[in-house]
């Protein structure tokens, strides 16, 4: 087959070359700068003539960039999450949009734990004393942290991550406290559904695990973190913008909570030497939730196969519109 006979497939960010592999002798790959955060003039060229689009979180794919697009047949987002996405703008024209569930459940909620363990016993803290000369001896009353045995956890969105988040802090002895809209597909012994404000009140560590919409913009605001324990560490591996980035970091300054541990935050980067960055109560990660080998490499498996089903004119594998097929 004649290569420009091939669709043309815009990828808005290098990805290692294998895990594109796949999509070779079925397209024409147009690849962006590894750290794009918009659409470069040089790539927009190709919007007209683009019939897939393979995306990550840190791009917006909006209404207007859409529109640029009158060939596309699908949006491949190499995450769960896709918010950054216009689905509705999508839907209505007809374009399915992919996402890459399941396959980072368990990575994230490792990372999840790794930053309540890590907040909880001032590990970051402890080891930077260490390397900086201030261990002079063993102490009995320094570098104490807070116990997971006994403690309550809190997570507020009950899905796959949440789930197996409760799953290893029951290992650890911690009793677990949930909101969701629903209640879960399997029974957790110890899990106690409860109304939000409760879950905020009574618990040691508040973990989030909902994905951002309209209705979780925000919910983290500074009514809900006066309404935490001084002792509650807020951990969030979800979307920056759940929490009230203003809010939060007069929260852990005034000591309104004890502190936070967040891989995710609003905006995302945060810009060098903002007052989160400062604070000793906020240990800062670069949205590293799903950053294993194994669970990047197969997010970029389940993008590729609904890319190339798009492409085909089938139904996605994993498709966050299904509705796009009802009018076909
Ligand atoms: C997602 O997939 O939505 C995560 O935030 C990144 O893996």
């Amino acid at each position: 087959m004649n290569n420009s006979s091939l669709p043309l497939v815009l990828v808005t960010h290098k990805l290692p070359k294998d895990w594109l592999t796949p999509l070779e002798n079925h397209c024409r790959l147009i690849i962006g700068p590894e750290d794009a955060t918009i659409f470069s003039p040089k790539f927009m060229q190709y919007l007209h003539e683009a019939e897939g689009l393979i995306s990550l979180l840190s791009i917006n794919i909006d209404k207007e960039l859409i529109e640029k697009c009158p060939n596309l047949k699908v949006i491949s987002n190499m995450a769960v999450g896709y918010d950054n996405i216009d689905i509705e703008t999508s839907t209505k024209r007809g374009i399915p949009v992919g996402n890459t569930p399941g396959v980072l459940t368990e990575a994230t909620a490792d990372l999840t734990m790794s930053l309540l363990l890590d907040a909880a016993r001032n590990i970051r803290q402890a080891s930077q004393d260490a390397i900086e000369g201030r261990w002079k001896t063993w102490s009995p009353a320094k570098w104490l942290g807070s116990d997971l045995n006994g403690a309550t956890l809190g997570i507020i969105g009950f899905g796959k991550i949440g789930r197996a988040v409760a799953e290893r802090a029951q290992a650890f002895g911690m009793k677990i406290l949930y909101t969701d809209r629903c209640d879960p597909p399997t029974t957790f012994l110890s899990a106690k559904r409860v109304p939000l404000n409760n879950l905020l009140q009574e618990c040691d560590f508040i973990s989030l695990h909902v994905p951002l919409t309209p209705e979780t913009h925000g919910m983290i605001d500074e009514q809900a973190l006066k309404l935490m324990k001084p002792t509650t560490i807020l951990i969030n591996t979800s979307r920056g913008a759940v929490v009230d980035t203003q809010a939060l970091t007069t929260a852990l300054q005034e000591k309104w909570i004890n502190a936070a541990a967040l891989d995710v935050t609003d905006p995302e980067p945060l810009p060098p030497h903002h007052s989160l960055f400062c604070l000793n109560n906020c240990l800062i990660t670069p949205h590293i939730g799903s950053a294993t080998f194994n669970t990047r490499r197969s997010m970029a498996k389940l993008a590729v196969e609904n890319l190339l089903a798009g492409l085909e004119g089938k139904k996605l594998p994993n498709c966050v519109n299904p509705e796009v097929y009802q009018s076909k």
